[in-house]
Parts: C-alpha cells; sequence; structure tokens
C-alpha cells in the first residue's frame, strides 16, 4: 500500500496567540503539496485556538494525553476532551514525555490503547538515546517501545510511527540522510522520520530517501519554512 507522505510539526512548548496566528496565516495563505498529511501538534491549551484557524486541510494534533477518559488526574487531558475542540491526532511518547517526564513504554502504550479506541490518529514516537546508540542496544531499545506499542494498535491506519534517535536531536549529532532508512529497516513499520536535521534545507535529500516517508519537525515547524518541509517531495 502506497502510504501518503507524513509531515508533523510538533510546535512543543513554544508561542502564543500572536505568533501561532502568524504562522496559521502564513500555512492558510501557502501554496502546498496535496499529497502530503500536514498535521501541527500544539499546546494543549491552544488546540481550540489552533483548530478554529488553521485551514481545515491541515490536521491537529495535541501533543499527550491520559488514558482515561475521566476523573481525578490534575494537569491530563483525554482524547474525549480533544476530539473536543475538533482535534483529531495526539502525539505519544515522545523522547521528552518518555525523558523528561518518565513515561514508560507501558503507560505510552496504555494511552495510545485509549487514544485509538476514542477514535483518535495517534503519532506514536520511538527512539533511542545516545548511551543506548553507543551501548549496541538501539535494536532492542526500539524494538521494546514499538512492540508495547503495537500490542495495543488494531487499526495501523490511525497511527504514524515516527523514529526520534534522541541523540540526533539538541545533541548537535546530526544523523546522516541515510542513517534513518537503516532504522527503519529495523523497525520494519511505517515511519515519519524525525532527525534535527529536517529543515528547510535538508528535507529534499532527507524525503528522497528510501522508506523515509515523513518527518515530525520540531524547531522549524514555528518558522515559515516549514512550508518547504512540507513541499519536501514536491
Ligand atoms: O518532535 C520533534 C522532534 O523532537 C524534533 O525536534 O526538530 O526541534 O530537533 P527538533
Amino acid at each position: 500500500m502506497t502510504r501518503k507522505f507524513f509531515v508533523g510539526g510538533n510546535w512543543k512548548m513554544n508561542g502564543d496567540k500572536k505568533s501561532l496566528g502568524e504562522l496559521i496565516q502564513t500555512m492558510n495563505g501557502a501554496k502546498v503539496d496535496p499529497n502530503v498529511e500536514v498535521v501541527c501538534g500544539a499546546p494543549s491549551i491552544y488546540l481550540d485556538f489552533v483548530r478554529s484557524k488553521l485551514d481545515p486541510k491541515f490536521g491537529v494534533a495535541a501533543q499527550n494525553c491520559y488514558k482515561v477518559p475521566k476523573g481525578a488526574f490534575t494537569g491530563e487531558i483525554s482524547p474525549a476532551m480533544i476530539k473536543d475542540c475538533g482535534v483529531n491526532w495526539v502525539i505519544l511518547g515522545h523522547s521528552e514525555r518518555r525523558h523528561v517526564f518518565g513515561e514508560s513504554d507501558e503507560l505510552i502504550g496504555q494511552k495510545t490503547a485509549h487514544a485509538l479506541e476514542n477514535g483518535l490518529g495517534v503519532i506514536a514516537c520511538i527512539g533511542e538515546k545516545l548511551d543506548e546508540r553507543e551501548g549496541g542496544i538501539t535494536e532492542k531499545v526500539v524494538f521494546a517501545q514499538t512492540k508495547v506499542i503495537a500490542d495495543n494498535v488494531k487499526d495501523w491506519s490511525k497511527v504514524v510511527l515516527a523514529y526520534e534517535p534522541v541523540w540526533a536531536i539538541g545533541t548537535g549529532k546530526t544523523a546522516s540522510p541515510q542513517q534513518p532508512a537503516t532504522q527503519c529497516h529495523l523497525c520494519n513499520i511505517s515511519v515519519a522520520e524525525d532527525q534535527r536535521s529536517v529543515t528547510g534545507g535538508t528535507c529534499k535529500e532527507l524525503a528522497s530517501q528510501k522508506d523515509v516517508d515523513g518527518f515530525l519537525v520540531g524547531g522549524a515547524s514555528l518558522k515559515p519554512e516549514f512550508i518547504d518541509i512540507i513541499n519536501a517531495k514536491a
């Protein structure tokens, strides 16, 4: 099955109504490749705002959600709340959730199951840290992360698996264009490729690599060059 090229923008904890409003205006006015699926991960407090302003041809994602529908879970949001804002996607298992907030593989699996059961599409992130790569356990780590997610997925059409090598983010180490493909084979599964080097300048070369069928972009998704990244295959 041919997969549609997927470009996720993860805005992380950045922006305000003014700056995100300007970015949205740029996106809405841009000429973008209609064969690319674009989803922007907005801070939860701005989900409603972003969904109401962004052209409906672009998807919106929450950056996290909890594993149950409601209850005494201060600070958390549920898939039902996300859907109530007209938002149809959620990013789960991002490396910052795993390594800054200590989320386990098991919790990410439970969140994945609950989000899918409630009709959200899931951008599920996997990837090894630098010490794991250097310790030769990349395959073990990525396999374990992927297995817990896979065990909770019945319908893969609602899932984008984003391989995010943590060592390529914010470390100054940049993956070569060929490295992602190696990892994709390791996962043997649909992948939105995520590495620090995805910018307006590098996206075309990366997009042309075998087995790279998408990006999950952080910093560059907050800038006008995100349009170039969306159009990387055009
Ligand atoms: O979710 C996005 C990734 O963490 C990449 O972030 O492009 O800012 O390095 P970055």
